[in-house]
């Protein structure tokens, strides 16, 4: 559906009315459902096949409704004020009592919740007037939709499986949100890379001395971690190589930066030609798809070093994840 005044009420009457409605966000699309309503949310994890023990992250308009739902420690609401709307994801403590479906906790006594910035997004949200659940809108495991046609693809998207997808064009941050964990005593954890560099989170957190945080750590999770984080995830069906200097014979070539010498340009993609990180991950998930499209069974995917900073962070645990072995 078009995302004009007509389709945002048609998408809000659907999913007011316990349907799944896919919509854009600034990373990637959700698949939503009224975070209220546990039947709906019963219909996410059957149309994705995701296990129900992986959390959904509930989205709402703004920090006000966030509030309502969950404990905001002073450091959340420091994070909140910084990055909300944006792509950072908040788990907090969940308010007891509250009108939250049990299962988007799966069982757990904390919520991760998101003030999204896309104007279609906010649009829905504000004339839903209520939290929406929304996981990334593809299948469990495989990669993250970046535009409509990623979602309703037969093959790779969820096509046939939800009633309605708004369609707000590719997104245009391309990488999930970040999560960051903040407990009642107010110490704060990475447990998902994202959209909001590390370096951002800790100018934030490192100025706000009233409460105490724990260093902001990038990689090794700790004990913490968030159950939809398997080794496995975002997996395209060709093998990845990660790291290469080179093309062997065979391979396929995602770029960034100058390529290398030999690289064929009929057998290759530039995640950023200038080597922009930004750009790379809005592109990151539309390259792996088309990519893994054109290579035949058993040809492989050489993919260039990312540099470990900044979004890089977030593109090399998405990599790292695709080319984990399958489970
Ligand atoms: O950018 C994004 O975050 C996108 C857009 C649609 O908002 N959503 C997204 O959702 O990536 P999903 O379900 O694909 O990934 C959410 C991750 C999962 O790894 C899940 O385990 C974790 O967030 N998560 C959600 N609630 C949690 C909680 N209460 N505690 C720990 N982890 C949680
Ligand atoms: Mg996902």
């Amino acid at each position: 559906m078009r995302p004009d005044e007509t389709g945002i009420e048609v998408a809000a009457d659907l999913l007011r009315a316990g349907r799944l409605v896919a919509f854009p966000t600034e990373t990637v699309y959700g698949l939503g459902a009224l975070a209220t309503d546990a039947a709906a949310v019963a219909a996410i994890y059957a149309a994705k096949g995701r296990p129900a023990r992986n959390p959904l992250i509930v989205h709402v308009p703004a920090s006000e409704m966030a509030a309502t739902l969950a404990e905001m420690p002073a450091a959340a609401e420091a994070l909140a004020q910084a990055f909300w709307p944006g792509p950072l994801t908040l788990v907090l403590p969940r308010r007891l009592g509250g009108p939250l479906a049990d299962a988007v906790s799966a069982g757990g006594a904390s919520v991760g919740l998101r003030v999204p910035a896309h104007p279609v997004a906010q649009a829905l949200l504000r004339a839903v007037d209520g939290p929406v659940a929304a996981p990334s809108a593809n299948p469990s495991g495989r990669v993250s939709p970046t535009t409509a046609a990623h979602v309703l693809d037969p093959d790779s998207g969820l096509g046939g499986r939800i009633d309605a997808v708004l369609d707000g064009g590719p997104c245009p941050v391309g990488v999930e949100s970040t999560i960051v964990a903040v407990g009642a005593s107010g110490a704060a954890r990475i447990l998902r890379p994202g959209g909001i560099t590390a370096e951002a989170l800790e100018a934030v957190l490192g100025a706000s001395s009233e409460a105490p945080v724990s260093p902001v750590e990038e990689g090794a999770l700790g004990p913490l971690i968030s159950p939809g984080q398997f080794a496995s995830h975002y997996a395209p069906r060709a093998r990845l190589r990660l790291a290469a200097t080179e093309p062997r014979p065979g391979e396929w070539w995602l770029g960034f930066g100058p390529d290398p010498d030999g690289v064929d340009p009929a057998r290759s993609l530039s995640l950023s030609p200038s080597g922009d990180l930004r750009e790379a991950a809005a592109r990151l998930f539309e390259a792996l798809r088309h990519l893994d499209v054109q290579a035949a069974p058993g040809e492989g995917i050489a993919v260039a070093p990312i540099p470990a900073e900044g979004l890089g962070i977030a593109i090399n645990d998405r990599l790292a994840r695709a080319a984990a072995p399958r489970g």
